[in-house]
């Protein structure tokens, strides 16, 4: 299973930034706290928003590799990693966290950069070790061969997922889906439990 390949660019980058006194996650704050979101690649941070204003009673943090939105998030008071999401969620211990949320990641288009996709198989091996018995990933995309390669990663890793949801669910709808709905593209929701 090979990893997703992250921004060349990154490290360079982010010596160069200075960002607005962020509040940064670690994996040792994780531990403080009993009941944990994540929300992975949120762009802005609509959704990271709505989602600490739907679950008052959880940690809600983000990950992100773009500093706007980590800078919007930490006016919020909302903690953040700013990086390579997967670095982050490796450095989690096992059944930690309740809900992690991957919406519309970047779809990698063109064939040659497909292995940029950050859900792959090796990423599900990493949420799923993660997450909380009955814990739950939700994944997005209005990119039908993106979702359709997400879902069969996870109907091969677990039998029991049914595929594609119905709906949304009670996720919050975000910057990006507006954007695709407007051009009319249909949205591929996944939910999955761990049992
Ligand atoms: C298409 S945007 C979607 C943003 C948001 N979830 C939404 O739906 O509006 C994908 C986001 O994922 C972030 N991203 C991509 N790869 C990442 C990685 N390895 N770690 C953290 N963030 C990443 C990008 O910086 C970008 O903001």
């Amino acid at each position: 299973m090979n990893k997703p390949i992250f921004y060349k660019s990154f490290r360079s980058r982010k010596q160069q930034e200075s960002l607005n006194s962020p509040r940064a996650l670690t994996p040792r704050t994780l531990k403080e706290h009993k009941y944990i979101i994540i929300d992975i690649g949120f762009g802005t941070g609509e959704s990271t928003i709505n989602l600490r204003n739907m679950h008052k009673d959880y940690l809600v943090c983000g990950l992100e590799a773009y500093k706007l939105g980590i800078n919007n998030l930490a006016k919020k008071d909302i903690l953040t990693y700013y990086g390579d999401a997967l670095e982050f969620l490796e450095k989690i211990e096992n059944n930690t966290i309740a809900k992690i949320y991957m919406l519309f990641p970047d779809p990698w288009q063109k064939k040659k950069h497909r292995k940029r996709r950050l859900f792959n198989e090796y990423t599900f091996s990493v949420i799923n070790r993660i997450l909380v018995n009955k814990g739950m990933f939700h994944f997005a995309s209005d990119n039908i061969g993106y979702a359709i390669q997400a879902k069969n990663i996870i109907q091969n890793a677990c039998k029991e997922n049914n595929g594609f949801s119905k709906n949304r669910g009670n996720r919050p709808i975000t910057k990006y889906e507006k954007k695709a709905l407007k051009k009319n593209k249909f949205v591929f929701d996944i939910i999955y439990t761990k049992y």
